[in-house]
């Protein structure tokens, strides 16, 4: 036994172990800081456990389903595919768990001491960990990040009972693919699990009190999305009202505004996310927190409490893993004493994983008209596109939004917005151009592998200098 008394004081201490939390820990640690992670669940939070990895490998099983059951356009006799859900479900927390191994074994090579408990902000950079096994610990650093991300909204009159009523907390471990489901908002995650229920065999509904689903995306990469959810029986319903539900035996009633009702045997409340702030005991501290509760703080993620940072979710920027890493990166930085460039959150990559995919950086066509530029747009569809019709996905476009220069012509790239197959591995090119603020000039004369699906976005870039190829 170890006689030396457990180590209390750290370069840094991080609160909450998902994206931003141990990328902070990650980095930190590669740069040589003694770092403490405190973290009340497991490390990797909800990315790792309740939200994008999971997600993300279900959406998987519905593309190799759908795979399977167009198999004989390409002379491939099968049986019909059938769900085995339970495997589905082994497959999902395999991939989870491995990586989650992986994670954790990562911080404990770098030596980054993880505290099993809930962490409370106190004075002078300490923190006191309510640990899970009962214990009490007070420990302090020369710095401390806020990380402990956020937790599903929920709405009046739909308690969540993890049966009929909902979160994407609740949907990864469902027991069986319900038969008609309704899916209360239609963003980002309402979106990707609609598609991945429908691909699976459910009666979707999407019930979405905006005028548009995916807010934010550009309407036609969202009239793509549409189209491809009604090819597929998915109803979309928008800018309607939910007023309540009345369960049943084995499902429920929902109720609209105007008395319409819906009955299906589950539903997936996706309204948004929530900072999860409160349990940090900030109060007295200092520390900032807004109406919505989202800890305040500036461009280099600094809270009004010298030394105290806040990143992820937790902050009123992009509830995405992508950007929480960023601005890990950057409070690690200025630890470091290092140059740090804030975040420029109008130029981060989007991403959504439902069928088709959605993928986009920049202002779409509206916010820059909105925002006063003169623009030139050029589109381009899949169709075209001979990879696309090789694999059999062609639903879709690519659309780039470039300044219109006074003399007409296409100047700096301000947006690339894309929906199709696998954009979301293909927007790197798009990403480049917006935040190199590159011009279509810069871009046009880039040669696309042959034949590839990258050639359409080379189509989109090239249709802006006014000449093209294929189309
Ligand atoms: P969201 O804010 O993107 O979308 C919520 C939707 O629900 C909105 O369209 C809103 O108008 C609608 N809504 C709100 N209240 C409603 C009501 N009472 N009835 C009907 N509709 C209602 O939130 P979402 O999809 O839950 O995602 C949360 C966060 O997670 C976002 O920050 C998102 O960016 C992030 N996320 C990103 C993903 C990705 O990039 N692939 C995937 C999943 C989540």
């Amino acid at each position: 036994m170890s006689d030396q008394a457990p180590k209390t004081h750290f370069d840094l201490i991080v609160v909450g172990g998902g994206p931003a939390g141990y990328a902070a820990a990650l980095y930190g640690s590669s740069a040589g800081l003694d770092i403490a992670l405190v973290e009340k669940d497991k490390a990797g939070g909800t990315c790792l456990h309740r939200g994008c990895i999971p997600a993300k490998e279900l959406l998987e099983t519905a593309h190799v389903f759908r795979t399977v059951a167009d198999a004989s356009k390409f002379g491939v006799e099968s049986s019909a595919p059938s769900l085995q859900w339970a495997t589905t479900l082994e497959r999902k927390a395999s991939v989870v768990d491995g990586l989650f191994k992986g994670l954790s074994g990562l911080l404990k090579k770098r030596k980054v001491t993880v505290f099993d408990g809930t962490g409370k902000l106190g004075s002078d950079r300490s923190v006191t960990v309510a640990g899970n096994d009962g214990s009490t610990v007070r420990i302090t650093a020369d710095a401390v990040i806020l990380a402990s991300g956020s937790v599903p909204r929920t709405i009046p009159g739909f308690d969540v009972d993890g049966r009929i009523v909902l979160t994407s907390d609740e949907v990864f471990e469902m027991q069986s693919v319900p038969g008609r489901v309704a899916v209360i908002g239609g963003g980002a995650i309402g979106c990707e699990f609609a598609s991945m229920l429908s691909d699976l065999g459910s009666q979707v509904t999407i019930l979405e009190a905006l005028p548009q689903i995916l807010p934010g995306v550009d309407k036609d990469v969202v009239s793509t999305v549409l189209k491809s959810f009604k090819k597929r029986s998915l109803d979309v319903r928008t800018g309607v009202k939910v007023t309540g539900h009345s369960p049943g035996a084995s499902g429920t009633t929902i109720e609209l505004e105007g008395g319409e009702t819906l009955d299906v045997d589950a539903v997936i409340v996706s309204v948004g996310r929530r900072p999860l702030s409160e349990s940090l005991g900030l109060a007295g501290t200092g520390v900032n927190v807004d109406e919505r509760g989202f800890v305040v703080v500036d461009e280099l993620c600094r809270t009004a409490v010298d030394g105290v940072w806040a990143v992820g979710d937790l902050i009123a920027t992009p509830g995405l893993a992508h950007v929480g890493y960023a601005e890990a990166i950057l409070v690690i930085k200025q630890l470091l004493g290092e140059q740090a460039v804030p975040v420029d959150y109008s130029k981060v990559a989007w991403c959504i994983y439902c069928h088709p995919e959605v993928a986009f950086v920049g202002m779409t066509e509206e916010a820059a008209r909105e925002a006063g530029f003169d623009v030139v747009v050029s589109k381009h569809r899949w169709m075209g596109n001979s990879r696309a019709l090789i694999i059999g996905d062609t639903d879709g476009l690519v659309k780039i939004i470039a300044e219109k220069r006074p003399d007409g012509s296409a100047g700096r790239v301000l947006g690339v917005h894309m929906s199709g197959p696998w954009v979301t591995e293909q927007l790197g090119q798009g990403y480049l151009a917006v935040n190199w603020d590159a011009t279509v000039d810069d871009i046009a004369h880039f040669i696309q592998p042959h034949p590839s699906l990258s050639e359409t976005f080379g189509e989109a870039v090239l249709g802006l200098t006014g000449r093209t190829l294929n189309s």
